[in-house]
């Protein structure tokens, strides 16, 4: 079990919205959808894209380079990079898809706190 360290202010985040933050040298996404927060590492596990600064849609959040999409709820692949034809299909081959890691979150008063 980790420890819980402060990641943002709940006024930093609007529903719907995802920030990146810095959390003890860590780089992380913090999302709120639903009035939910979320916290996902915010490094593509394909090739290190900023998922920062991919799409949210809903709970899902698409990596900006090659199309990877994931769960922010628990970091699940949901799609392992876009595209079709010979050379995606190659790429895919040679890459078999992994989860981005995620954190718990905890809200207490003012403060979004991510366990590490
Ligand atoms: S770096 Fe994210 S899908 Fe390739």
């Amino acid at each position: 079990m980790g420890t819980y360290v402060k990641a943002a202010n709940t006024s930093e985040i609007e529903n719907g919205s995802k920030k990146k933050v810095n959390v003890q040298g860590q780089e992380i996404i913090l999302a709120k959808v639903g009035g939910n927060y979320y916290a996902i590492d915010n490094r593509c596990p394909h090739m290190g894209a900023e998922l920062s600064e991919g799409k949210l849609e809903g709970l899902v959040i698409t990596c900006p380079r090659h199309g990877s999409q994931f769960d922010i709820t628990d970091g699940h692949n949901v799609r392992w990079m876009k595209g079709s034809g010979l050379m995606s299909a190659a790429l895919k081959a040679i890459s078999s898809s992994k989860p981005v890691k995620s954190y718990k979150v905890k809200v207490e008063g003012d403060s979004v706190m991510v366990e590490l």
